[in-house]
């Protein structure tokens, strides 16, 4: 669990972490508006994010590893380099955020490094020594799996898509994406308290309807006292 300060007088509590995980096409980025939007809704600032990427730096990495120029290098090398990127991601976007008061919602973090580089030939003790690197303390306070068929998803990414390219990971078998889901499920199973599987073949609508409940039941989310003192209870 990150460290959570103590507000003092003037210093807001510090906002909750809340990550999204899953294959591809499984409605992330949709979800992850919505639950801002609800989060917003009761007062709360927050901050979607995304990785690779999110800070401008992390961007620039990003670019780099989705098209698919390191691959060659091996699942060591992709490994560093999204470590490299949620490093300078924590400190410029989200610690500062989580620090001011503000929920962050990131589309993909560590599990995504753990799932994919993980399920290549890489010496496990290789990602267990990044994450405490690039991480430092931070854990997310919720991790949403949406668990989606890679049959489905693969379709809803190649609609998404329409005529641009692939990127390096959608390019992979159904195999490969089966495996992830398999490492995603694994990594749910390990950690229960922290993490949370919903399925994502469902409707989008009903989709936010169950992040919504996971959200509501395990963090409470709710406002600061205005300056009458009051709530806003969701
Ligand atoms: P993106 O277009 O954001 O895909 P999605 O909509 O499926 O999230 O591309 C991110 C890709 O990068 C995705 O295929 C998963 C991969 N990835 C890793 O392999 N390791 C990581 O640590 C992260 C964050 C992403």
């Amino acid at each position: 669990m990150s460290p959570r300060s103590e507000p003092g007088a003037g210093t807001p509590a510090r906002g909750r972490f809340i990550t999204f995980e899953g294959g591809e096409g499984a409605g992330k980025s949709t979800q992850i508006e919505r639950l801002a939007g609800r989060l917003r809704e009761v007062g709360l600032d927050v901050l979607a994010t995304r990785e690779p990427g999110g800070s401008p730096q992390a961007e620039a990495l990003r670019r780099l590893l989705l098209s698919g120029a390191i691959r060659p290098l091996g699942p060591a090398a992709e490994a560093l380099l999204f470590a490299a990127a949620r490093i300078d991601h924590i400190d410029v976007m989200i610690e500062p955020a989580l620090a001011a008061g503000a929920w962050v919602a990131c589309d993909r973090f560590a599990d995504s490094t753990r799932a994919y580089q993980g399920s290549g030939a890489i010496d496990p003790r290789l990602l267990d020594a990044l994450e405490r690197v690039a991480l430092g303390g931070l854990r997310p306070d919720l991790t949403i799996i949406l668990d989606v068929s890679p049959q489905i998803g693969l379709r809803r990414a190649s609609l998404r898509r329409g005529a641009g390219e692939t990127d390096r990971f959608e390019r992979e078998s159904v195999e490969f994406h089966e495996t992830i889901r398999g490492a995603f499920l694994q990594i749910a199973r390990d950690d229960p308290g922290r993490c949370a599987v919903i399925d994502a073949d469902a409707s989008q609508d009903e989709v936010a309807a169950r992040v919504w409940r996971v959200v509501r039941d395990r963090l409470s989310p709710r406002s600061e006292p205005d300056r009458h003192g009051r709530k806003a209870l969701v």
